[in-house]
């Protein structure tokens, strides 16, 4: 279809990379410890999804020999603190545009995980990169999540695994990171999972929840 006048004449930053129609994103959140990561990964193996972590990306140019940011990354992760979006809606955009470049079919489907997890971000990554379909909620009480980290803290190696990091995490969760949720869910833009089960039976909801909402070939 021929662009509009009003699409040429708008300025490029307010165009989206990417179009809605060709590449799928889910954004998913919850609480640190509620199960994303693990989640993604049933649901790349069984759909064909890319998953793209966040905090992954952020830990990687964290290391990244010569990166600007590293010391910058560092003290946020360490802190529990909300890295400036432009890094992250950078680091994010540039992962999918490799993805898309290598795939040539012009479709993509994206499980952007641990993101928006500011509003600033929410709004920057759908009018700069991609709107996206909705949010992927896990829904977890503290008590576990707490119980979920500081095991996982014995062997992640991650600086923000242990009792006083996780502290600030959860109140960062619930400060900065809700009011996204919130958002969505005022737009009827949230699908909502218990993550309080086995990682089994959150993901048998999982799918049950995204195939009512997407049908079942998502
Ligand atoms: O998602 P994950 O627990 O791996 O994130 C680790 C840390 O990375 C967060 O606590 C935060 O400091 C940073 N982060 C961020 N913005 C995101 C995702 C992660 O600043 N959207
Ligand atoms: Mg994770």
């Amino acid at each position: 279809m021929a662009p509009t006048n009003e699409q040429i004449a708008a300025p490029k930053k307010n165009v989206p990379t990417f179009s809605p129609k060709d590449v799928t994103v889910l954004f998913v959140l919850g609480g640190p410890g509620a199960g994303k990561g693990t989640q993604c990964a049933n649901l790349v193996r069984d759909y064909h999804f890319t998953h793209l972590s966040a905090g992954d990306l952020l830990r990687a140019e964290q290391n990244r020999e010569g990166s600007e940011f590293g010391n910058m990354i560092k003290e946020y992760i360490r802190d529990g603190k909300i890295v400036p979006m432009e890094v992250t809606v950078q680091l994010l955009e540039n992962a999918m545009t490799d993805v898309m470049e290598k795939d040539k079919s012009g479709k993509g489907k994206f499980l952007v995980d641990g993101f928006p997890r500011q509003m600033d971000q929410a709004l920057k990554f759908e009018e700069t990169v991609c709107p996206s379909k909705f949010v992927l909620f896990f829904d977890c009480p503290e008590a576990e999540m707490q119980k979920r980290l500081l095991e996982r803290g014995k062997t992640s190696g991650r600086s923000d695994d242990n009792a006083e990091s996780i502290k600030k995490r959860f109140k960062t969760f619930v400060d900065t990171s809700m009011p996204v949720v919130d958002y969505f869910d005022g737009q009827g833009r949230v699908v909502k999972v218990v993550a309080t089960k086995s990682p089994d039976e959150v993901y048998k909801e999982t799918r049950e929840k995204l195939e009512a909402r997407l049908g079942k070939d998502f």
